[in-house]
């Protein structure tokens, strides 16, 4: 049976090297799941040299990781580390029939992004963008055809998080929704299709939990009280582990996104935007293991 609104799976184009544009945290991870179940070029831009070797070496560690881990064997991980590369030539974008975007979250970037890239992409080649609450349909306006142009929201950290949002504009085409939905189910993902709306669904939520819980801290509630207050809900992890896992920048950045569609139902906090200039919230060690709250961060709070 199809999902609510998804296209017949015949209209579905074929994808056989994927763009990836941007390569930091959100990018990098989803361009390894595109290599690993997709098993196609992917090829990775930003915007200079130095922002793609890391992004590179960033995918190459977690190749590495998983052969360590024995989830890949040696030949598989050639064939991924040979698959993976980097450019900053555009042209190199000129085969790719899937083009999907990370880079900051700001309208006028991705607007922009998605024009340049346009140029140097074949007429029938799908674009997705990562966006997390942008609208969709105004990333696409500076497109010659916003018809080819799908959201397509994964969820950190992407090689575990079970969703993916696929966000269809009122232009998106049958062919790309269809595109989207059967690049999702390759990746072993769950998509639901959803409404081109500030924060989609997911964001919706969890903006509204990460901004009550921010009121709450901006009160006078300190944050080691929320995080224990809210533990009976059964949340994977506590608000403060959420914030910093999604980035306290990109965090902040949703929650003015949500406040000003809808600035009596969401919370803005300007105290989260000094704690991003901060840096974290959270103490770890090295393997990622949380030792406590920064001392630090909360003196800003
Ligand atoms: N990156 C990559 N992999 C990670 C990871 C990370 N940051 N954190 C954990 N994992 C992997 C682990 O390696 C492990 O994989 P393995 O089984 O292959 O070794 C697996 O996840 C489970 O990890 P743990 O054993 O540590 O298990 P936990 O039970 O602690 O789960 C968690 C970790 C899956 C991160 C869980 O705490 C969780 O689901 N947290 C909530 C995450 C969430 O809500 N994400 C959405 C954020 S919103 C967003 O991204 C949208 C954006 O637009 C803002």
């Amino acid at each position: 049976k199809r999902p609510a609104g998804a296209p017949d799976k015949a209209l579905a184009q074929k994808v056989t090297k994927v763009g990836v544009i941007g390569a930091g945290l959100m990018a990098n991870q989803f361009a390894l799941l595109f290599v690993r179940r997709l098993q196609v070029p992917v090829v990775i831009t930003d915007l200079d040299q130095t922002r793609v070797d890391k992004g590179i070496a960033s995918i190459r560690g977690e190749i590495d990781a998983l052969l360590q881990k024995k989830r890949i064997s040696p030949d598989e991980a050639n064939r991924l580390n040979d698959l993976i590369s980097g450019t900053t030539n555009k042209s190199d974008f000129a085969d790719c029939d899937w083009v999907i975007e990370a880079v900051f979250e700001e309208l006028g970037v991705k607007q922009d992004v998605f024009a340049d890239v346009e140029q140097y992409i074949s007429d029938t080649a799908i674009l997705a963008t990562n966006t997390s609450s942008l609208s969709v349909e105004q990333i696409g306006e500076k497109l010659a055809h916003p018809e080819r142009l799908v959201g397509f929201h994964f969820f950190n950290p992407v090689a575990v998080m079970p969703l993916i949002e696929v966000v269809r504009t009122p232009q998106t085409t049958p062919e790309a929704l269809a595109t989207a939905m059967a690049t999702a189910a390759k990746l072993r993902k769950n998509a639901v299709i959803t409404r081109d709306t500030p924060g989609f669904v997911v964001n919706r939520v969890l903006a509204k939990l990460l901004g009550e819980a921010m009121y709450a801290v901006d009160h006078g509630t300190p944050f080691e009280v929320v995080d224990k207050a809210v533990a009976p809900l059964g949340l994977p992890m506590p608000p403060s582990e959420l914030l910093d896992l999604v980035g306290l920048k990109v965090g902040a950045h949703v929650l003015d996104t949500h406040h000003n569609a809808f600035p009596d139902r969401f919370y803005r906090s300007e105290n989260l935007h000094k704690l991003a200039e901060y840096g974290t919230l959270l103490e770890k060690d090295s393997k990622g293991k949380v030792k406590g709250f920064d001392k630090g961060a909360l003196k800003i709070v």
